[in-house]
């Protein structure tokens, strides 16, 4: 009974295996896809160090030198396979307008006949001369009332050892699943197929993708990209597009559940000398400096303060009964940009990366170490380029070749990062005092301002702009409207999710009217204003501890600040700035307000309010208008 046989292919389901449902769906994908071979994941460390060593046997993985970086390895992607792609992915809502304007949309049927069902369904046979992977993953710690369990089905053996150190994955996973748990089902292909006696390639992937979610019935289909979000599912594609649909319906039911938010959030804690603690959530969009933020070592002038990790990407946030917002990281590591860390603004980072580590797409230096830009000022004299092409400091000059893919990622485990906060797994999760909204502007908008209330906080943060990065294929550079830090993972329409937040907004004022607890506070802050030199007038990483100190005097009452159109900022006297040399002039190049330069902006506020003018709640417009009055008697 446990073990099926179709057309041939055994699927060697492990006597612990005892949920039929999930055999008989893996019987069907195996079958759709011809996999040659079935392999169900434990989650062990010796099958990590098997499949670790099958990906270098097969030339996906190179061993770094173990002297140097021990049990790390180095992938090297196709070179058309290097970022998420979001003009490939979509959300297939039974209604188009449930997608919203900001997601690509098709009708599930159509989908389906596409991938699954039509004579020439891109999964038919797609896994053909592969092994199948079944790769049990919980979001959130095993077990716990807040974690939810997914199953990805991949033909990628770098999948299942990623997900490994991401997720918490295997065995213990399945046993928790029990004869008839719920699972987000997850099926990814890299769309590579092989003949009989064809050799496979280092990277297999398809010119062709499409990263496909169906949110009614809370499945995920992936095809033809082996990387990052594209691939590993329980990330974007789970702990926020799916999630997030997940997160409201739960306050759409008649259970009167207020829901709960998925977001593109870091998570730190932040303890004063006196050893009270804090905890913020902050969004910022993808590339813009979350994992750096998360792990920030304060300057030496705030002695005594720290601050922790708890997550660097995601966060799953739930009000308590006392009206506070408690928030979980539901993953168990960090895959992180590469290029531009160093030990200087990121110690913290690199020393999570001395030892068990993934890296993809980094420079292999000539002692079988790793380097990207940015990592030291002196480059090595020669390296491998991510491309595999011989790289010195004089071809890099010289036709602008980069040693590492500016998308360039490390995979680690959480429990590598010394910053690691005591509660980063505590399913309770950690109440947030403060929520930051960041996006990277180089001009307009200022280093940091207080929303003067939730609303006004929501508004902020929907009309976020912010420039396009390498985490995503296409333009580079491009401002555009990110709201929330979002705009590519939101599972449900736009206008619907700023809903959300203004009824949980409501909710919580309700419950904390009966606790006496606040809400947390919401801030807009912009690390990345450049000056007429070029270059960034702020310095940033660790530096930004004395935007946070001036944010938490702001919560306990104590701090000042200047109220002016869009809310409050600080002074250049309101902020701490002892131990670096920043002046008041350059203070006001990151916090100047150009008029023409926000008339311009709120033309793009505008502009998305049309786009998303169906469900838009009419608070954002009322606010609007209200900045644009201040902005008038100014
Ligand atoms: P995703 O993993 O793509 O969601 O990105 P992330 O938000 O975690 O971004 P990350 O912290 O990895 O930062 C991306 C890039 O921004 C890196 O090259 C960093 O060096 C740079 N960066 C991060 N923080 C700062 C900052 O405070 N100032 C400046 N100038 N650059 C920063
Ligand atoms: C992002 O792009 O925001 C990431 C990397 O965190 S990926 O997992 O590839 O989406
Ligand atoms: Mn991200």
């Amino acid at each position: 009974m446990n073990q099926p046989v179709m057309e041939g292919l055994r699927l060697n389901v492990p006597a612990y295996v005892k949920h039929q449902r999930l055999i008989a769906w893996v019987a069907e994908v195996a079958a759709l896809t011809q996999a040659k071979d079935v392999y169900w994941c434990d989650g062990s460390e010796e099958e990590y160090d098997r499949l670790c060593a099958q990906l270098v046997a097969a030339g996906t993985f190179k061993k770094l030198n173990p002297a140097l970086r021990p049990n790390s390895y180095l992938a090297c992607s196709d070179p058309s396979d290097v970022a998420r792609v979001e003009d490939r992915t979509y959300i297939c809502s039974a209604k188009k307008e449930d997608a919203g304007p900001t997601n690509n949309w098709m009708d599930p049927a159509e989908m389906r006949t596409l991938l699954q069902t039509g004579d020439k369904a891109l999964f038919k046979g797609a896994m053909a001369g592969r092994t199948l992977y079944v790769v049990p993953f919980s979001m959130g710690p095993i077990g716990s009332p807040i974690a939810h369990i997914g199953i990805e089905l991949s033909d990628s053996p770098y999948v299942a050892v990623n997900m490994r150190t991401m997720t918490r994955m295997g065995r213990a996973v399945l046993d928790v699943l029990g004869q008839d748990g719920t699972f987000v089902p997850c099926v990814h292909t890299v769309g590579a197929p092989l003949q009989a006696g064809q050799a496979d390639v280092k990277w297999p992937c398809n010119q062709t993708k499409y990263i496909v979610h169906f949110p009614e019935t809370r499945e995920i289909w992936s095809y033809g990209s082996g990387y990052g979000g594209n691939a590993l599912l329980g990330k974007k594609c789970f702990a926020l597009r799916i999630a997030s649909t997940m997160g409201r319906a739960d306050s759409q039911g008649p259970s009167g559940s207020p829901g709960w938010l998925a977001e593109h959030m870091l998570i730190l804690g932040v303890t004063s000398p006196a050893g009270k603690k804090y905890h913020f959530a902050a969004a910022f969009p993808s590339a813009c400096g979350k994992t750096n933020f998360s792990m920030l070592i304060p300057p030496a002038a705030f002695d005594g303060w720290k601050v922790t990790t708890i997550g660097d990407d995601i966060a799953w946030i739930k009000p308590g009964t006392d009206g506070r917002l408690y928030a979980i990281n539901p993953e168990a590591g960090y895959f992180g940009v590469a290029p531009g860390t160093n030990t200087l603004t990121n110690f913290n980072c690199m020393a999570s990366l001395n030892q068990n580590v993934i890296f993809t797409n980094v420079g292999l230096t000539d002692d079988g170490d790793v380097w990207w830009e940015g990592m030291t000022d002196t480059p090595p004299a020669h390296l491998i380029d991510w491309q595999g092409k011989d790289w010195t400091p004089a071809i890099a000059k010289e036709t602008g070749a980069k040693a590492a893919h500016p998308n360039a990622r490390f995979t680690v485990s959480a429990i590598n990062n010394p910053a690691l906060d005591a509660d980063w797994d505590n399913p309770a999760g950690v109440p947030i005092d403060a929520f930051i909204f960041g996006g990277r502007r180089s001009t307009t908008v200022p280093l940091v301002t207080e929303a003067r209330d939730w609303v006004e906080g929501v508004y902020m943060a929907a009309t976020m702009g912010s420039e396009t990065t390498a985490a995503a294929a296409g333009q580079q550079g491009v401002v555009r409207r990110d709201p929330f830090a979002m705009l590519p993972f939101m599972g449900y329409n736009m206008s619907d999710y700023f809903q959300h937040w203004l009824d949980m907004g409501k909710k919580l004022q309700a419950l904390c009217a009966t606790s006496g607890a606040k809400l947390p506070a919401i801030y807009c802050v912009n690390w990345f204003r450049k000056g007429a030199d070029g270059k960034f007038v702020w310095p940033g990483y660790g530096e930004n501890m004395r935007v946070l100190k001036w944010m938490l005097d702001r919560v306990e009452g104590t701090g000042q600040g200047e109220e002016h159109a869009f809310g409050v900022t600080p002074r250049y006297q309101d902020i701490n700035w002892q131990g670096l040399n920043f002046s008041q002039e350059q203070f006001n190049i990151t916090t100047h307000i150009d008029k023409a330069a926000w008339a311009v902006e709120m033309g793009l506020h505008e502009e998305l309010f049309a786009q998303l003018a169906y469900h838009l709640p009419a608070e954002l417009p009322a606010t609007k208008a209200k900045i644009e009055a201040r902005l008038a008697a100014e």
